[in-house]
């Protein structure tokens, strides 16, 4: 008897390929859904269609892991893939690797089934990482592979009698977790075409977010959010009480042009209130305690983390180096930030650490004792020496 273990969401892409797999003379089908943080009603409708489709399914609450993991490494390294905190992108690694424990632990998986399109960036992220944790596994990809369409897929689905719910009425295409919500698909994909209010479910709309100002202090201890507002606790609790809040205020609604890996460029809207509330006010904190050389070497290295992240290559080796600087100077992001929330718009209110490099000392105009501007005159007199010199031969023409 062949065995396929599927990496189920319980939509249409990865519901069609049940039957497609059975006809294919897979007679024994594992569905394993990774609770990331997506809606509950999901996790339980993917359990609900994969039982009724005689299914062995299995549910991975991987959420302490992922934000843990995943997530707070993405807040020390300011995750920013042009505008876009990463969230879908960081789920897959961790999604893969557990489908390649869930295979190890039930045995005798003959191949991994996933449902990813041939022209996203999932494929690549969850088969690298399928790849790398069972490599002796192979994966196939019917969706791709079938070049199937969605049209084709819910005549398929309504003619095999699988499963599928409401989807003839999605317009949208929607990934969740709880780093952010992704809305892809129908109209949205013109890049002239504004986003209808009715996409979005974690930030509220300008009209309807508080006439108030709302301020709220995060702490981080080594680059790890600790605290908001009122919340301690695991990074699991703070992102959670970081969405709530900045939801509530409009903050995180992000509309970009992105650059897939497959080199084509899209259209896509997120709403991230959490992970744009916190990696805000961890860049606020990273300022006041790295020097001048390190925050511009680190605007590079996350730079690079960014690519990665978004390429899925969680475990490559230049992910660990950056990741061992990035590591390195968390040490002492440690302090609180504050932070006002209002009609979709934030504002860094005040910082404070024990490793600030600030001395109010120095900087102010009234102290003549720990750096006497008075000194300063030569340095003043040998700036730009260089250009001075090349102007002169310049204008000698
Ligand atoms: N464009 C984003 C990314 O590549 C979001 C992808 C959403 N994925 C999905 N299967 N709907 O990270």
């Amino acid at each position: 008897m062949k065995k396929a273990l599927i990496v189920y969401s319980g939509g249409l892409d990865t519901t069609v390929c049940i039957p497609l797999m059975r006809e294919q003379g897979f007679e024994e089908i594992v569905t394993l859904t990774v609770d990331v943080g997506q809606p509950e009603a999901d996790v339980r409708q993917a359990a609900d269609r994969a039982r009724e489709m005689g299914c062995e399914h299995h549910v991975a609450d991987v959420k302490e892991e992922f934000a843990a993991e995943y997530c707070a490494p993405a807040i020390a390294a300011n995750a920013d893939y042009f505008g876009y905190p990463l969230s879908t992108a960081i789920a897959r690694p961790l999604i893969a690797k557990k489908a390649a424990e869930v295979a190890h632990a039930v045995g005798g998986v003959d191949a991994f089934v996933h449902g990813c399109t041939g022209k996203g960036n999932d494929q690549f992220r969850i088969e690298f990482g399928l790849r790398l944790f069972a490599p002796d596994i192979p994966i196939l990809a019917p969706i791709r592979e079938m070049n199937l369409t969605r049209t084709w897929e819910i005549d398929y689905a309504e003619r095999v009698g699988a499963p599928i719910g409401q989807s003839k009425e999605k317009i949208w295409s929607i990934d969740e977790n709880l780093w952010g919500r992704s809305i892809e698909g129908g109209r949205l994909e013109d890049p002239n075409y504004e986003p209808p209010e009715e996409i979005f479910q974690w930030t509220a709309s300008l009209a309807a977010a508080p006439g108030e100002p709302e301020t709220v202090e995060v702490e981080f201890r080594a680059g790890v959010p600790v605290r908001i507002g009122s919340v301690s606790g695991t990074p699991l609790q703070v992102i959670a009480e970081a969405n709530s809040l900045a939801g509530k205020h409009g903050v995180g609604r992000i509309d970009i042009m992105e650059d897939r890996l497959i080199g084509l460029k899209v259209r896509e809207n997120y709403e991230c209130p959490g992970a744009v509330l916190l990696i805000a006010a961890h860049r606020a904190l990273e300022a006041l305690v790295t020097t001048h050389a390190e925050r511009a070497f680190k605007a590079q290295v996350d730079a690079q983390w960014a690519e990665l992240a978004y390429q899925g290559l969680w475990w490559d080796p230049f992910m660990e180096d950056l990741n061992a600087f990035i590591g390195q100077v968390q040490r002492r992001v440690s302090g609180t930030v504050r932070m006002r929330l209002f009609k979709g718009g934030m504002t860094v209110l005040g910082r404070d650490s024990d490793w600030a490099l600030y001395s109010e000392a120095a900087a102010s105009f009234d102290d003549t004792t720990s750096l006497e501007q008075s000194q300063m005159t030569g340095m003043v007199r040998t700036h730009g020496l260089e250009s001075l010199l090349y102007a002169r031969l310049v204008r000698r023409g």
